[in-house]
């Protein structure tokens, strides 16, 4: 069937959707994003992320083109309109289309481009995390400003097909010996003492909205969590590893670098916050 997307202030069919071959997001990755899931047909952590993306349009010298209410209006909207019970929305906007191509940004009377669709997936029963992932590690080629979440996304792709290359599922990202994050996800290892380690926020990583909330819960429960930086020697040594993203929750690590975690299923620690985390972002959904 095919989706309702949002282009610039209308609702059209996805065939007919089109943007400009000199648009900056084609040209020059020119382009911040988000993703945000849905559950229940209602969406998940959506102040995280506006408060995300204001900082990230903010970080390349780009304005929000419509107000909160409005962005949460086309939300429900394109989820009314595709019937979207489960997965996400994801939310595009570039520099716009200046007419040709050239380094220099466009003078600020040229529209900003702004692109939304949905992509339906299991994400509460998620097969992927009822199994656990299995990673390799990769050297981080990305550039400096990881903590802006823009559109220049080919070395997570390039992480991402080596793996799949090895038969594994992702990749976890490696610079100067210590694991950032994950291709596309925050990556935490368990110890065998039950600590929570996850890498500091920096420009080496997104600050991503799950990461956030789950840090929440870890703190409210209870449990131990240290925010450094730790090696892919220390991981394969951990009990148990996990990722957080809008578009996986919770997602157990079974194997790193060939090594089995947690007797190769997924530990109680990523198990139980999957469990708690699904539950409150549901909870708070809008
Ligand atoms: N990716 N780190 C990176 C590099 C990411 O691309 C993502 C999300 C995260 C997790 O952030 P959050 O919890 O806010 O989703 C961390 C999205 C889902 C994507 O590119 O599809």
């Amino acid at each position: 069937m095919s989706r309702i997307v949002y282009v610039n202030g209308n609702y059209i069919p996805e065939e007919e959707a089109t943007v400009s071959v000199f648009d900056r997001g084609f040209l020059f990755a020119d382009g911040i994003y988000e993703v945000t899931a849905v559950v229940d047909g209602r969406i998940l952590e959506f102040d995280g992320h506006i408060a995300r993306l204001k900082r990230s349009l903010g970080e390349v010298g780009m304005e929000m083109p419509v107000s909160e209410e409005e962005l949460l209006a086309i939300h429900r909207e394109l989820v009314s309109r595709n019937d979207l019970a489960e997965g996400g929305i994801y939310l595009q906007i570039t520099r716009g289309n200046p007419g040709d191509r050239d380094f220099v940004y466009p003078a600020k009377d040229v529209p900003q481009t702004m692109v939304l669709f949905t992509q339906a997936k299991t994400l509460v029963d998620s097969p992927v995390a009822a199994k656990g992932i299995k990673v390799i590690a990769v050297p981080d080629i990305r550039w400096g400003r990881r903590d802006i979440k823009t559109v220049q996304l080919l070395a997570p792709s390039m992480a991402k097909m080596a793996a799949k290359a090895e038969g594994k599922d992702d990749a976890w990202l490696v610079q100067d010996g210590f694991v950032t994050e994950g291709s596309s996800c925050n990556a935490y290892i368990v110890t065998k003492e039950g600590t929570i380690i996850t890498r500091n926020l920096s420009n080496s990583i997104l600050p991503g909205i799950t990461r956030a909330s789950v840090l929440k819960l870890v703190e409210e429960t209870g449990m131990t969590l240290e925010e450094r930086a730790f090696t892919i020697e220390e991981a394969k040594n951990a009990a148990e590893a996990f990722i957080t993203a809008a578009t996986t929750f919770v997602c157990p690590v079974v194997e790193i670098e060939g090594v089995e975690l947690s007797g190769g299923k997924p530990g109680p620690v990523a198990t139980r916050l999957k469990d708690v985390y699904i539950a409150e972002a549901r909870k708070a959904g809008i």
